[in-house]
């Protein structure tokens, strides 16, 4: 197959992008191999790691110290547009920071952004965000008239998961926002969001359904968060519809116990 036809190809099956995981410098000029004599090999050598550490300490330090120094969402937004400790940063077009009304008292919390939210820097404004807007809708409420957001705040290449580093890098981001915003009532959208703000490991179908507590670094109280299936999930699998409804009638009757969210 030539090389024309195998690209043809990838886009066939999906590939929109032509990147790799992490940006190469391919500026950089690579160092001429000495030449020196082969020499023998020691008798026993130590394995090499495999598996490198998945943590990296020092950026998810600085993005926790550079999130607490944020006094307000405008000096956390310039903070995260600055800031270049996640190499999802490199490859995004946009930051897609939130969209809608911090004073809400609601605050919706996704995943991360996909080609749409990417390209607009908006976040839920592709195919599973205008379904978002029709589940919203379904029990009344305009999604306009509350705030959303996501854990990842760049689109990871190609739209794959975000590795554990990333997670860990924009989690400090995402509680500070929350912490600053103060909202009565969080919503998570998908697993990666409700692992994010209430830790632990629980699959989505474990979590949604209830209201649970998220402890948020900066307020004094916990803030009921409710986890429900993901917009992009529930495209992908009409039957789990019936949950979201479920958690969409838990969702309404809390903001209906609470008149001033209506
Ligand atoms: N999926 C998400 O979780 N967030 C978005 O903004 C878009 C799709």
């Amino acid at each position: 197959m030539d090389a024309f036809a195998a690209l043809r190809l990838q886009v066939e099956w999906g590939a929109d992008e032509a990147l790799e995981p992490l940006p190469r410098d391919r500026m950089r000029v690579a160092p001429v191999p000495e030449r020196v004599a082969p020499r023998p090999l020691p008798e026993a050598q130590p394995a090499a790691p495999t598996v490198q550490p998945a943590v990296q300490p020092a950026p998810v330090r600085r993005a926790q110290e550079i999130a607490a120094a944020a006094t307000s969402t405008a000096d956390l937004r310039a903070a995260l547009a600055a800031f270049d400790g996640c190499p999802l940063a490199a490859t995004a077009t946009n930051l897609v920071f939130a969209d809608g009304n911090p004073q809400a008292g609601l605050m919706l919390v996704g995943e991360g952004p996909g080609e749409e939210e990417d390209r607009t820097g908006k976040p839920f404004v592709g195919r599973s965000g205008q379904f978002l807007d029709r589940m919203l809708a379904s029990i009344g409420l305009d999604r306009s008239r509350y705030l959303i957001t996501n854990l990842i705040p760049w689109r990871p290449p190609g739209n794959r998961n975000p590795t554990d580093n990333e997670v860990l890098i924009c989690l400090p981001f995402l509680l500070r926002h929350i912490a600053l915003v103060r909202p009565r009532r969080l919503v998570l959208l998908g697993a990666l969001a409700a692992r994010g703000v209430l830790g632990g490991s629980a699959g989505i179908t474990r979590l949604r359904g209830r209201w649970h507590s998220a402890t948020i670094p900066g307020l004094e109280a916990p803030v009921p968060a409710l986890p429900m299936l993901h917009p992009a999930y529930l495209l992908r699998n009409a039957g789990a519809k019936r949950e979201a409804w479920a958690d969409l009638r838990l969702l309404r009757r809390s903001l209906d116990a609470d008149l001033t969210q209506v």
